[in-house]
């Protein structure tokens, strides 16, 4: 049974991830994390299937995902991760602009939308979790995208723009250090549209099952060439 494990599904898109993978014909073994276990869970319970397990991770703090990885071990066995959507971020202090950065939330969105995916890595690839043909989804923004942010107007949003750069160049990092250790692995970035979440807000134009079904259709079709691209849930390519 094909294993996914996905971070940040108590809402939002990360919880659609759980739905639809729960929902499907198919049968899978399901991780799904979230930062603490003390939150309201009510929508990812509903969600689960009986091969689904709710884990504690909280992507900002160290401890928590080798805490995770540790858990993951007993509950896996001789299972290996077949896909890692690394969908848990946040977008603080959004009216910040480069001129009036906040350090601490600068530093908290680096925590969260950086480091987080690149310990979940480092930290499953250490405990021997991930498969020899893992597809990594790291989930960007076109925010992140140089050439699409050089003529927006107006600015917001910097210092996730800044975190979603950086986990550009984390994925790209990554899709070439990986390939020494899992020769048939494929990592990707993944804008998944203006979507209505809590961090899309009730503007967005995307529906969390519109963008999830598509992103999921796209992880199945991946090829090695897809190792370190940047895509639209669409299916369409993004400049850098
Ligand atoms: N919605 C959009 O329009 C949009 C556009 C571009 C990119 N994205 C990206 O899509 C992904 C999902 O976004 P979304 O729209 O679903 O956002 P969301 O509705 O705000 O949900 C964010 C999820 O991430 C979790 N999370 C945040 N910090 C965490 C941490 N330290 N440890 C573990 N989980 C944490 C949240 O858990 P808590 O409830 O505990 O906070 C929540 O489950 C993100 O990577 C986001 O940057 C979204």
């Amino acid at each position: 049974m094909p294993v996914y494990c996905i971070t940040g599904t108590n809402r939002g898109i990360g919880l659609e991830f759980v739905r639809q993978l729960a929902q499907s014909a198919e049968k899978y073994t399901i991780l799904a994390l979230t930062r603490s276990l003390s939150s309201d869970l009510g929508e990812l319970k509903a969600a689960a299937s009986t091969t689904t397990h709710i884990l504690e991770c909280d992507t900002s703090n160290l401890q928590s995902i080798h805490t995770f990885t540790k858990g993951a071990t007993k509950i896996l066995g001789n299972q290996k991760i077949d896909f890692l959507l690394n969908s848990a971020a946040v977008n603080a202090a959004s009216w910040q602009n480069s001129l009036t950065l906040g350090p601490d939330d600068l530093i908290d969105q680096i925590k969260t939308n950086v480091l987080g995916p690149a310990k979940m890595v480092e930290f499953l690839l250490g405990t021997d979790l991930l498969s020899p043909n893992v597809r990594i989804l790291n989930m960007t923004s076109g925010l992140a995208s140089l050439q699409i942010s050089s003529g927006m107007s107006p600015r917001k949003s910097t210092g996730y723009s800044i975190s979603k750069a950086a986990l550009n160049m984390l994925s790209v990092h990554q899709a070439d250090d990986l390939k020494g250790k899992l020769p048939g692995c494929v990592v990707i970035v993944m804008d998944p549209g203006w979507v209505k979440t809590r961090m899309g807000g009730s503007g967005a134009t995307v529906e969390p099952h519109e963008t999830v079904k598509s992103m999921l259709g796209i992880l199945l079709k991946l090829k090695e060439d897809d190792n370190g691209s940047f895509f639209h849930y669409t299916g369409e390519k993004i400049p850098w």
